[in-house]
């Protein structure tokens, strides 16, 4: 149990056919609240933040608080570094204790983002993690700053570049953005089941706020492993807090810390049951 490899999650998600929710959190509260559903439901979690986020929340704080979390845990816990952008970065989270990182190359060409990928395993193989990498581009942005547009994965690109790179998790890009979608999102099963035939390893779904129950479970189904879900964590806080203080304003600070707690827990619950990863460890 407690701090493991993702690739062991992964790994077992891919042998049992179910998905692994990557929850992003910005605090304690959030963690506390991640790691309360994961034992309640006896579900494996990726407990994960992105760089873009540790403006907020600095990683020399947060890291090992993560890191100290998962290991107190009773279910199998990975802690992952999200859209690195650095090595510098990368580095950091590793001598911390993260179990996984991400290398976020997808802005580069093709063959720099191989360069790059391929540097990440080398790093993170001394430290024994995981390695994440993308291909295409997710729309949206981690943040909320830029409006990227989605470039779909190519299946040949996908395939060379898992065969090139030896990462561990690719995630791809078929029509799925990062923060909440303008109208229904359209996910591209059918490229999705195409690159699941010709790519051997777990594949991630990014941008999952807002992504249908039933599109989760085809998404599954085709061999995504691993699902990141942040804004909904947020926004989930957000309004249990807002709702709170319209009924009343806040009598004890340790009140709205348990508000925060329980909405961080009914979210990565919620889509826990979505994505078959409940009484798996
Ligand atoms: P959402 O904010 O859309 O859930 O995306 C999360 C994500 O993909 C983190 O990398």
């Amino acid at each position: 149990m407690a701090l493991v490899k993702m690739k062991d999650i992964l790994t077992k998600a891919e042998q049992e056919n179910y998905g692994v929710g990557a929850f992003s959190i910005a605090n304690m509260e959030m963690v506390m609240g991640a790691i309360k559903a994961a034992e309640e439901l006896r579900s494996p979690l990726i407990l994960q933040i992105a760089e873009v986020r540790l403006k907020h929340s600095p990683i020399h704080m947060i890291g090992p608080l993560m890191v100290a979390a998962a290991k107190e845990a009773n279910v199998p816990v990975a802690v992952h570094f999200d859209h690195g952008m650095t090595i510098e970065k990368i580095k950091q989270t590793l001598e911390i204790g993260f179990s996984s990182v991400m290398y976020d190359g997808s802005h580069h060409p093709l063959e720099e983002n191989i360069r790059n990928t391929k540097e990440v395993v080398k790093l993170a193989k001394q430290y024994g993690a995981t390695v994440e990498a993308e291909i295409g581009r997710v729309g949206g942005s981690e943040d909320g700053s830029e409006d990227i547009e989605i470039s779909l994965t190519s299946v040949e690109e996908a395939k060379r570049f898992a065969e090139e790179t030896n990462v561990d998790a690719l995630a791809i890009a078929i029509g799925n953005a990062h923060g909440m979608y303008k109208g229904n999102p359209n996910l591209r099963l059918d490229r999705l089941q195409e690159i699941d035939q010709q790519v051997d390893i777990p594949l991630v779904l990014h941008g999952g706020s807002g992504i249908s129950a039933e599109d989760f479970k085809k998404c599954i189904q085709h061999g995504i492993r691993k699902i990141n879900v942040a804004t909904a964590t947020f926004n989930s806080v957000m309004n249990t807090v807002n709702k709170s203080v319209e009924a009343a304003a806040y009598a004890d600070y340790f009140i709205f810390h348990q508000d925060v707690i329980h909405a961080a827990y009914e979210n990565v619950k919620h889509h826990m049951q979505i994505f078959g990863s409940c009484n798996r460890v």
